[in-house]
């Protein structure tokens, strides 16, 4: 501190604080929100008393660790912050050029991380019959609702570039995020959409008292094996209905995101708009997150391919509708297609555009001869091409027939792909 300067009290919030944490600046932040990286401001003995703040000063070094807080019961904590800002108060990466969009999916893929890891920890305890808790599951779906709010595209592109090895969990996560894009964008208010994603989080939840020889099983199921598999929506409920902390909304989505809208479905065939709207949203992103993801006995289709294959049971498993507003949302090239341009360049689509769907925002990353070029962003509906025509798609393709790793066309860098994630 500067001779001759009176000593003022540490101040807490977004002040600096001089007397005890030196020139660093502190604030207070909920556990959910601490990453790795982060550190832990020392505190005086009065707030040590707080019983739901975390007090251990340090940093924080892992995703397991912020769960362990959490598992702890606390719910509040005070960080250092360099300087004036920290960067959860800057302002949000600018996603026009390759830095600029790589740095967002990076803060994105921090949230997803973190979201994978509760949902694991939740699955896990489900399946030991532990007991349950509402606000776990609220934190992370607060942390990805912001995401959703101020940006879904970019949140949309992680989920398709990141290959993660346990379809168990990212499915989960996957679900809950694409129901919160979706809600968000039907205009579904804040306290309904965090109860949405935490069904979304939980859809699949009776699937921990499945036997695994059945859950696990690579190729077809034999007719006896899919009636038990047919069980989980209701055990789902039943599981969760015990812990009593869970709302009925929740509960009836999770027991019907199975049903189809010309009653074809499981458990109870119900049809229409008997289906509670929840329990629709979660279908729409469980059949699109299935259908995209790799599976032990299939390969994901590409996103535009997944929406050709969801528009064509319109009326029968989805209420036409419904079904447009979805493909309304996600674009028709969702965030995440490989596609072709008819300059010949391949790009990958990370901005829709709801006025001129077919004019999306695109990184292109490969030549004509699908050779590594510089990445570089560009909006399909005011650029031209080097022959001065108007840029447009001419196909969609799926990244794995051509042994193609997109994170790394996009200058992502590596850490797409969770090792040992069990
Ligand atoms: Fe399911
Ligand atoms: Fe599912």
């Amino acid at each position: 501190m500067a001779a001759g300067l009176p000593m003022r009290p540490a101040r807490v919030g977004n002040n600096r604080t001089e007397s005890e944490h030196g020139p660093n600046m502190i604030k207070k932040i909920p556990v959910s929100k601490l990453v790795p990286g982060m550190n832990v401001a020392k505190m005086r003995s009065a707030w040590k008393a707080v019983p739901h703040l975390y007090t251990t000063a340090g940093p924080i070094e892992s995703a397991e660790q912020v769960q362990e807080i959490l598992g702890q019961g606390y719910t509040e904590v005070f960080i250092e912050v360099e300087g004036p800002e920290h960067e959860t108060d800057r302002p949000r990466p600018r996603e026009d050029t390759a830095q600029g969009l790589a740095k967002a999916v990076a803060e994105a893929k921090r949230i997803y991380d973190l979201s994978l890891h509760t949902a694991k920890t939740i699955l896990r305890n489900a399946k030991r019959g532990d007991r349950l808790d509402y606000e776990t599951p609220k934190m992370v779906v607060e942390n990805v609702i912001n995401l959703a709010t101020n940006s879904p595209d970019t949140l949309l592109l992680l989920l398709k570039l990141s290959q993660y090895d346990d379809y168990t969990y990212t499915h989960c996560v996957n679900v809950m995020s694409l129901a919160v894009v979706l809600g968000r964008q039907w205009g579904i208010n804040d306290g309904d959409l965090e109860r949405l994603g935490i069904a979304g989080l939980l859809h699949d939840i009776g699937k921990t008292r499945l036997p695994a020889m059945v859950l696990n099983k690579r190729g077809p199921l034999e007719p006896e094996e899919f009636e038990v598999i047919k069980r989980h929506p209701l055990d789902g409920y039943l599981l969760l209905s015990k812990q009593k902390c869970f709302p009925s909304d929740i509960l009836t989505a999770v027991a019907e995101h199975h049903e189809r809208h010309n009653g074809t479905g499981y458990p109870n065939g119900i049809s229409g708009d008997s289906i509670c709207m929840f329990a629709k949203i979660l279908s729409l992103c469980d059949v699109y997150d299935a259908l995209t993801s790799i599976r032990p006995y299939k390969g994901p289709v590409s996103p535009y391919e997944a929406l050709r294959i969801m528009y064509g049971m319109r009326e029968r498993h989805f209420k036409t509708k419904e079904m447009e507003r979805f493909i309304k949302c996600l674009g028709v090239f969702p965030a995440g297609s490989l596609v072709r341009l008819n300059s010949g360049h391949y790009a990958v689509v990370c901005k829709t555009n709801s006025d001129d769907p077919l004019h999306p925002k695109v990184c292109v990353c490969m030549d004509k001869k699908m050779r590594p070029v510089m990445p570089t962003v560009t909006d399909l509906s005011t650029a031209l091409t080097a022959g001065g025509e108007r840029f447009s798609v001419v196909d969609s393709l799926n990244p794995l027939e051509h042994s193609l790793d997109l994170p790394s066309l996009l200058g992502l860098g590596h850490g797409f792909v969770l090792q040992g994630s069990t």
